[in-house]
């Protein structure tokens, strides 16, 4: 895995092929000085923000389409207002941002959450599968890909801390070794039949179950595994990052293994790409899970 470095003077057009290319293999785009995304004012004011549990609420999150915020704990209605407006106008700026570096992915994307992480993520006390210090692939449990992939722009906001990550190899290294702890070999029978059938139906009568076809349920299962191998986190290969005051960068977060090892105070909006508008299509984790498995994983059985 590399660091792609770009300067401002790439704020403006677009991302090149080899830079597109390098993305979507597992690089890391980074830009030293942030892309013009948050104005001091605003970012001096999200870090006077602590969460009071820090257990249950991983971030503050916002969901741009709803134009909802969750996740804040804070009693003054003016200042919850404020949190708004500013993750609000962040979220759009990202969009914006990456609607003209990545305009590839712009036309055809769908805008996911974006999210303030206000805590310290040294020593956090949360579940294992929660933890963000351990090596893993991203998978969101309530919202299934479905195949498209995962993409996000982060920017430390913190005035002076690093924000400090390790990667290990790329997805397309690590699959296999996963593949057959979480099943991907075993080929589906009557039994998994009725369970997609059970799952579908109570998600159909509005139940708070989530449908999630073959490649979503081995993505999470993938996730969970590599958090539980405590073997493998502490022996696997590793390269460690790390992002200064002020500075963004993009990654590919369901191919790049990623742990956050320590750092307070980042925004990150996510983006849901199409495998159509992939520059390599053939190298997303759902063409890697699929050539392994020598089946389809796009749709219940
Ligand atoms: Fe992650």
């Amino acid at each position: 895995m590399a660091r792609i470095s770009l300067g401002a003077d790439r704020f403006e057009g677009e991302a090149t092929a080899h830079e597109y290319r390098g993305l979507e293999a597992g690089d890391i785009l980074y830009f030293a000085q942030s892309p013009p995304i948050l104005p001091d004012s605003d970012r001096a004011f999200l870090v006077t923000q602590k969460q009071v549990d820090a257990s249950y609420h991983k971030n503050i999150s916002y969901r741009p389409l709803e134009d909802r915020l969750k996740g804040v704990d804070q009693k003054d209605p003016a200042q919850v207002e404020r949190v708004h407006q500013i993750m609000r106008d962040y979220s759009r700026r990202a969009v914006a941002f990456m609607g003209t570096f990545l305009k590839r992915y712009a036309a055809s994307w769908r805008l996911d959450f974006a999210s303030f992480r206000p805590i310290e993520e040294a020593g956090r006390q949360v579940s294992l599968h929660s933890r963000n210090d351990l090596l893993h692939f991203d998978s969101f449990p309530t919202r299934p890909s479905h195949g498209d992939r995962l993409l996000r722009i982060f920017t430390n906001i913190h005035p002076e801390r690093e924000r400090v990550w390790i990667t290990t190899d790329h997805f397309e290294s690590l699959a296999d070794k996963f593949a057959d702890r979480v099943g991907l070999y075993r080929k589906p029978g009557v039994l998994d039949s009725c369970k997609d059938l059970t799952v579908k139906a109570a998600a159909s009568m509005g139940l708070p179950v989530v449908d999630r076809p073959p490649y979503d349920r081995f993505m999470l299962k993938i996730h969970h595994a590599m958090k539980e191998d405590s073997r493998f986190q502490e022996t696997c290969r590793k390269d460690r990052w790390e992002f200064p005051a002020g500075s963004t960068w993009i990654v590919f977060t369901d191919s790049a293994s990623h742990a956050c090892l320590s750092g307070q105070y980042a925004l990150e909006q996510t983006f849901i790409i199409k495998r159509s508008s992939l520059f390599a299509p053939e190298s997303a984790p759902i063409a890697v899970l699929e050539k392994l498995a020598g089946r389809s994983l796009a749709r219940s059985a």
